[in-house]
C-alpha cells in the first residue's frame, strides 16, 4: 500500500553507512600540515572528527546548522504532542507517543553532536529560548485536525528525510553518524503519517475531506522546508565545497515533489497545485513554488504559532529546572 520510493532512500542511508565504515578503515595518516590535512580528508570523502584541525568557519557553520536542526526536533514535538490525548484509538495514541518521543531523541543526538564542536548544550538551549537561534519554520503552523498528524508524517517527515539522507554523507563524522540513526527512524514517521492518511482517505466522505484539507494546508509549507530558491540561498556554496551539503535546495525540493506525486496517487488525494504536471523534457514535474515571502515572515516570527511555540518551550525549560539541578547535585555527589 505504500506505493512509495522510500526504499531507495533507505538504501542510500545503508550505503552511506557502509562507505563510512570503509573510509574509517582507510583513514589518512597525519602526514601533512593541518589545513592541508583537512582538505585531504574532505577530498577523499573521509570524515572530519572532533580532534582534527578544522577551519573556524567550518566549525561555526556546523554549530549553527546542527543547533538549528536540534531545536527543530524539540520544537517539532509540540504540534503533534497537541494530539496525543485526542488520538482516535489507543493504538494510534501509542504510535504517536513513540514518534514524538523519537523526536526528543533526535534532539538529544544532535545536541550531543554539536557539543563535539566545543559548544555547551545549555548555551544552545539558551540561544533557542531567547530567540537568538532559529528552528524550522514548519512548526509554526497549527495542527487543526487529526488528519494533520497524517499530513505531518507524510509531508513534513517526508521532506525531512529527503533533506537529511544526503547529510548521512556529511564530512563531519558525528553529524553524519547522528543522521544515519535519525533517517532510519524518520522513515517510520513518514510511514505512520502515510498510513493515517490512507485510512482516512478510504473512510467516510467526511474523513476523506478531512485528509484532503490537511494535505491542502501542509503542501506548500512542506515545500518551503527546503529553504529559499538556490539563487537566494546564502550559505550554500561554501557548505557544498566542504561537503556538509551535497545537493542544492531546489534539487532536493524537486526530488520531494516527484516522490509525492506518485504517493498522492496511491493515497487517492490531490496535491493542491493546478500547474503540477510531468515535464517529459526535464524528466521531472513542473510545479508551483511555495510563497517565499511567507517563509521569510514566518522565520522572522510572524507565523501563526511562533509566539505560542516559544512561550511553551520557555515554560517547559523553566519547569524542568529542578531536574537539571537534581542531576547536577547527583553528579557532584558521585564525583565526591
Ligand atoms: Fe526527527
Ligand atoms: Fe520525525
Amino acid at each position: 500500500m505504500y506505493g512509495n520510493d522510500f526504499a531507495p532512500l533507505l538504501e542510500q542511508v545503508d550505503s552511506a553507512e557502509r562507505d563510512m565504515q570503509t573510509s574509517a578503515e582507510q583513514r589518512l595518516d597525519h602526514q601533512t600540515e593541518a589545513p592541508d590535512h583537512f582538505d585531504a580528508i574532505v577530498a577523499a570523502d573521509q570524515k572530519v572528527e572532533p580532534r582534527d584541525w578544522m577551519p573556524e568557519a567550518y566549525r561555526k557553520t556546523l554549530i549553527r546548522q546542527i543547533a538549528q536542526h536540534a531545536h527543530s526536533e524539540i520544537i517539532g514535538m509540540q504540534p503533534e504532542g497537541n494530539w496525543i490525548s485526542r488520538a482516535p484509538t489507543l493504538k494510534r495514541k501509542a504510535i504517536l507517543l513513540a514518534k514524538v518521543q523519537d523526536e526528543a531523541g533526535h534532539g538529544l543526538y544532535l545536541y550531543a553532536a554539536a557539543e563535539t564542536l566545543g559548544v555547551d548544550r545549555e548555551e544552545l538551549v539558551e540561544m533557542l529560548v531567547d530567540g537568538r537561534q532559529k528552528y524550522s519554520s514548519i512548526f509554526n503552523y497549527p495542527t487543526l485536525t487529526w488528519a494533520d498528524i497524517g499530513a505531518i508524517g507524510w509531508l513534513v517527515d517526508g521532506a525531512a528525510i529527503v533533506n537529511q539522507v544526503p547529510l548521512c554523507r556529511c564530512s563531519y563524522g558525528p553529524y553524519a553518524r547522528a543522521m544515519i540513526r535519525i533517517c532510519k527512524e524518520e522513515s517510520f514517521h513518514q510511514r505512520q503519517g502515510y498510513e493515517i492518511l490512507h485510512t482516512l482517505s478510504h473512510g467516510t466522505p467526511e474523513q476523506k475531506a478531512m485528509a484532503q484539507d490537511a494535505v491542502d494546508r501542509w503542501w506548500y509549507p512542506s515545500l518551503a522546508m527546503f529553504g529559499p530558491p538556490d539563487g537566494d540561498s546564502t550559505h550554500s556554496e561554501r557548505s557544498m565545497a566542504w561537503k556538509i551539503k551535497r545537493f542544492s535546495n531546489d534539487e532536493l525540493r524537486q526530488r520531494f515533489v516527484d516522490m509525492c506525486v506518485q504517493q498522492a496517487g496511491v493515497l487517492g488525494l490531490r496535491l493542491p497545485d493546478p500547474d503540477l504536471r510531468w515535464n517529459e523534457e526535464r524528466r521531472a514535474h513542473d510545479y508551483t513554488q511555495p510563497d517565499y515571502d511567507e517563509l521569510m515572515r514566518v522565520i522572522k516570527g510572524e507565523g501563526p504559532c511562533n509566539r505560542q511555540r516559544m512561550a511553551h518551550r520557555r515554560r517547559a525549560h523553566e519547569d524542568g529546572a529542578w531536574v537539571r539541578e537534581a542531576a547536577r547535585a547527583y553528579a557532584e555527589k558521585q564525583h565526591a
